[in-house]
């Protein structure tokens, strides 16, 4: 039996269960918004989803809870539902997780761990526990201390990234998701990258330099989704410290922020490539505090072959959701990666991303 299986899902599951230790059995069970669902649920899909990989598929034994699998999946049972549903209650969804942790480990002692398979869940309850900080900061219910957005130091400005071609995706050997493989070589033109994410104090010279106001810096799309919902300002950008990065903006505001400076997104091949680039010449804090936008809509790297969770990336593939990388300071370090790929809609705010400019390179 590896020790690092075992070890990684028990340190997980502490850190999930510190993550809501703070928290009431009634917090746990509202729908505090209807973008996201109650925390319980969460905690169950979290346990329902390990007896199945760990325990039905891996080890062959039926599930603890077939009469649960429905709605603890997440596409049979969409976020838009999960508060109008019956779920388990807080007790309930605590049990559920042990119950299914013993089999696990039963499972394991049995058979040894799959290097695939016990790794993706263990990344599977850590995405689930970004997740849930989400909605926890939408209903004020997020721990002391939390969140994380503290001033930029380092260098700041632009780094310039030559002309040349780069590995870009995951290498073999290491555990990686379907979307980030196989590893092949892009070409990416020179281009410049702006070493640290747009602050909060630059976000309001964009506000107040008429930002929402200003037709031509927009969209078609994003102009609309900001008269639709009357969206005049980031609420967080100004509640924020000014040096801190900018989080909270959709990838429209992006966008549109990006036009009003001169500048534009990178596309996630430039984002890669600088932060492969200058590992050991120039530092880019590429994993930071903040997710990052991409021009990029999310779709297969060329051979994309989805496996083994086929419902993780390839359903979500075309163009409806944009590629952020980096990591927020609610990303485990685990999955914070340079390759590592998120995506979302791009009108979503309640997502901890920011913005890190680009632009093509000064001609002199
Ligand atoms: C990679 C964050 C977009 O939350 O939809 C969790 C992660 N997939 N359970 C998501 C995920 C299945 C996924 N993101
Ligand atoms: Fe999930």
């Amino acid at each position: 039996m590896s020790l690092t299986s075992v070890e990684a899902l028990t340190q997980v599951r502490a850190r999930t269960l510190a993550l809501v230790a703070h928290l009431d059995d009634a917090d746990l069970e509202r729908q505090v918004d209807p973008l996201m669902s109650p925390l319980v649920w969460d905690l169950a899909h979290i346990a329902a989803y390990e007896d199945l990989w760990l325990v039905h598929r891996y080890a062959g034994e039926a599930l603890l809870h077939p009469d649960l699998a429905a709605r603890y999946d997440a596409f049979e049972t969409p976020r838009s539902v999960r508060g109008e549903i019956e779920l388990l209650d807080a007790p309930g969804a605590r049990e559920y997780l042990r119950d299914v942790r013993d089999r696990t480990l039963q499972a394991i002692n049995g058979r040894g761990p799959d290097g695939v398979l016990h790794e993706m869940v263990a990344r599977h309850e850590l995405q689930h526990t970004e997740t849930m900080r989400q909605a926890m900061r939408l209903g004020g219910l997020l721990a002391p201390g939390e969140p994380h957005l503290d001033p930029l130091t380092g260098p700041d400005g632009w780094l310039d990234v030559p002309a040349g071609a780069f590995a870009m995706g995951a290498p073999d050997g290491a555990f990686s998701y379907d979307n980030e493989r196989p590893r092949h070589d892009v070409e990416v033109g020179a281009f410049r990258i702006a070493r640290r994410p747009v602050t909060n104090g630059t976000w309001l010279s964009f506000t107040e330099g008429g930002g929402y106001q200003r037709r031509e810096w927009w969209s078609d799309e994003g102009w609309a989704w900001k008269e639709d919902y009357d969206i005049t300002h980031c609420p967080d950008a100004e509640a924020g410290h000014p040096d801190a990065p900018v989080c909270h903006v959709s990838w429209f505001e992006a966008d549109a922020f990006a036009r009003w400076s001169g500048g534009r997104l990178p596309t996630e091949a430039e984002w890669e490539r600088a932060a492969t680039w200058s590992q050991g010449t120039d530092p880019l804090q590429a994993v930071g505090q903040v997710w990052e936008w991409t021009s990029s809509w999310f779709g297969g790297y060329p051979g994309f072959v989805a496996h083994p969770y086929r419902e993780y990336s390839e359903v979500f593939f075309g163009r409806s959701y944009r590629v952020l990388r980096g990591g927020s300071w609610a990303t485990d370090s685990r999955l914070a990666t340079t390759t590592f790929r998120n995506w979302d809609l791009p009108q979503r705010r309640q997502i901890f991303a920011g913005v890190r400019l680009a632009a093509d390179p000064e001609v002199n």
